[in-house]
């Protein structure tokens, strides 16, 4: 089967990025990580995609009049390079309702929370605060709501008794890694779709599901 030509769109260190492009070198892993997209020229995340051997594009906002301009600018970098999927990963921008259109059902999101709990930012401080004793990750589907759109899979991360916020992000961030690779191959394999701004599994492929909710060594 022809490999599905997947574009990262990151912001900063680029982690997770670099998480799907180690899991896209495995045999038999049904995606090419054929572009690595930044809205920050400085981002770390660059210099790893170029190591790897991955085109790179960067589109500042900064140097756009327009937000629409700018998302014009990566929707062509992307469409140049015959791009199938996005995933979003530490992309610090919120994305248009026009621009999620025009990609519907082909942008993935991680996300440092169970959601619905904790959209947005800031979300290990917020999960402290309100005393939460489990969070985690959820890999989703983009829709023109920030980080609401229907979930392809979730780790729970417990949340330990002396934990801050950094240690927090760092024992969640472990379970992303784990997470995207594994939810990027089931969307890219065609075994979870988005359908009417829901999940859809095709039956006739092989799915467990019992692996979308993984709990991770701590
Ligand atoms: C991750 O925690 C991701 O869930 C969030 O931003 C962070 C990006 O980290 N959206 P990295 O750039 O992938 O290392």
């Amino acid at each position: 089967m022809a490999l599905v030509r997947t574009a990262i769109l990151i912001s900063g260190r680029g982690s997770n990025m670099a998480a799907l492009i180690r899991a896209s070198h495995a045999q038999n892993y049904p995606t090419d990580i054929a572009l690595v997209v930044s809205d920050n020229p400085q981002a770390a995340g660059l210099t790893t995609a170029l190591e790897a051997g991955i085109a790179t594009h960067v589109s500042e906002r900064s140097t756009f009049d327009t937000k629409a301009a700018f998302e014009a600018d990566v929707d062509t970098a992307l469409r140049s390079a015959n791009i199938d999927l996005v995933c979003l990963a530490g992309f610090m921008r919120v994305l248009s309702a026009n621009f999620v259109a025009g990609w519907s059902g082909k942008i993935l999101n991680i996300h440092p929370s169970l959601l619905p709990s904790f959209r947005g930012l800031d979300t290990h401080q917020r999960a402290l605060d309100t005393g939460v004793r489990i969070s985690g990750c959820t890999v989703h589907f983009v829709s023109a709501e920030l980080d609401a759109g229907p979930i392809v899979a979730q780790a729970a991360v417990p949340v330990l008794p002396d934990d801050d916020a950094d240690r927090l992000a760092a024992r969640i961030l472990r379970a992303e890694h784990r997470l995207y690779p594994q939810a990027l191959a089931w969307v890219a394999s065609g075994r979870v779709r988005m359908e009417d701004q829901a999940i859809f599994i095709d039956p006739s492929l092989p799915f467990n599901r019992d692996q979308s909710f993984v709990v991770p060594n701590v």
